[in-house]
């Protein structure tokens, strides 16, 4: 049964923290720093490029975790291709894909930095772009997205949970929307896989990007990059490891995913990704959504119970709780959080500038959940703060 106590044995750091920045990289379990540590000190070899058994050993181990990530996420291996990070995965479709003057995006004022530059970097070559607006509570719309589709509109990438308000998107139905117009569709799953049920069987999107330091417990350095089709873009790097056939005059390149994943990868941190789905996968993914929005509803009713203190999103939410202690800059009320209790929140604008102008603040504090967590901590947040907003402002 699933035991949020029980599991923080695997987690020492939180014997010291109270840890409430899931959102911006979860804590790394025993068993994933093991894994890492089992290939540096027992078999350490590069990937896919030796005959002798440590380069065996190792290949095999990285592409074990590759079949563990596909299944984990309902996709297929070879679609499944590792990256550094979710911003790398994003580039990568906005590189690889052919793009025309004319064509047109459709993204939303809810992304991340990492799945809105890509696109507006994309006007220098004529392209358009549209950005939807989210309900004030940050949901967007699919109503939304279908009337900002064009004849021209080639894609539209979404974010699944807005790292900002916490609002979770219909990425199932966005995604029928663009196709039924002709048009391809990228999730950005990077606050969502892991932290509830996700299946790329149902949601069929043509591009999924996702990073390994957050629901999948995985380290930091890793990102997969899911594509539904194999040929729908080119790579982004060649180089060793991308290709069957070189001469002087041209080459010829590797089926995927090896054609996608040009030179030495993180080979420690994708294996150490394979046991971080392993163990999420133990834990059981609902039982890990059930609790961790059971902890960010219960923080966000009590916080916006405490005067002077606003809270944003929508009350059904991710893990996901931005607030602002009123007449407190959030950068204040994180470092007091930090330095009185020990809490560890993010404040700013969260990389993602024009949903945080939506809200027409400067930034927010915002704590964000893990498995990990328990109401105790939930507590010690809210007493903190309720004790800044009575004696600060
Ligand atoms: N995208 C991460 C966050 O929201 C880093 O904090």
């Amino acid at each position: 049964m699933f035991d949020p106590s029980d599991i923080r044995k695997d987690f020492p750091v939180l014997k010291e923290y109270v840890y409430l920045d899931s959102a911006a990289t979860t804590q790394t379990p025993r068993p994933v720093v093991d894994a890492m540590c089992d290939y540096f000190y027992n078999y350490a070899a590069n990937h896919g490029r030796g005959a002798h058994r440590l380069a065996r050993e190792t290949t095999n181990h990285y592409e074990d975790a590759r079949e563990a990530v596909a299944e984990f996420l309902g996709g297929d291996y070879e679609h499944t291709i590792f990256t550094r990070n979710t911003t790398e995965s994003i580039n990568m479709v906005a590189l690889g894909l052919d793009w025309e003057a004319g064509d047109h995006v459709v993204t939303t004022h809810v992304e991340h930095h990492s799945n809105l530059l890509p696109w507006l970097r994309l006007k220098e070559k004529g392209v358009e772009v549209t950005v939807v607006t989210p309900d004030p509570d940050g949901t967007i719309n699919p109503n939304d997205v279908d009337s900002a589709i064009t004849e021209q509109t080639k894609l539209v990438a979404i974010t699944h949970v807005s790292n900002v308000f916490g609002s979770v998107s219909d990425v199932e139905e966005i995604t029928s929307i663009a196709h039924r117009n002709g048009c391809m569709s990228l999730v950005d799953a990077a606050q969502s896989v892991g932290h509830m049920s996700f299946d790329l069987n149902k949601i069929d999107c043509d591009f999924m990007a996702v990073p390994g330091h957050k629901g999948m417990l995985g380290p930091q350095g890793t990102g997969v990059l899911y594509l539904k089709d194999t040929d729908s873009i080119k790579p982004t790097y060649l180089g060793g490891g991308t290709v069957y056939a070189v001469t002087e005059d041209g080459y010829k390149l590797e089926d995927a995913p090896g054609c996608f994943e040009a030179g030495t990868p993180n080979i420690p941190g994708v294996i150490g990704l394979g046991r971080g789905v392993e163990y999420v996968k133990a834990l059981g993914v609902e039982d890990i959504q059930q609790h961790e929005e059971g902890l960010a509803m219960d923080a966000a009713r009590r916080l916006s119970e405490i005067d002077k203190v606003e809270v944003y999103g929508p009350m059904k939410r991710a893990a996901v709780v931005p607030f602002n202690v009123i007449g407190l800059n959030p950068h204040d009320v994180a470092m007091i959080l930090d330095e009185t209790k020990k809490i560890c929140v993010r404040s700013g604008h969260h990389c993602a500038i024009p949903s945080i102008k939506l809200l027409k603040v400067e930034g927010t504090v915002r704590a964000s959940f893990g498995a990990y967590n328990l109401p105790e901590e939930v507590d010690l947040l809210v007493d903190t703060v309720e004790q800044i907003a009575t004696t600060l402002t």
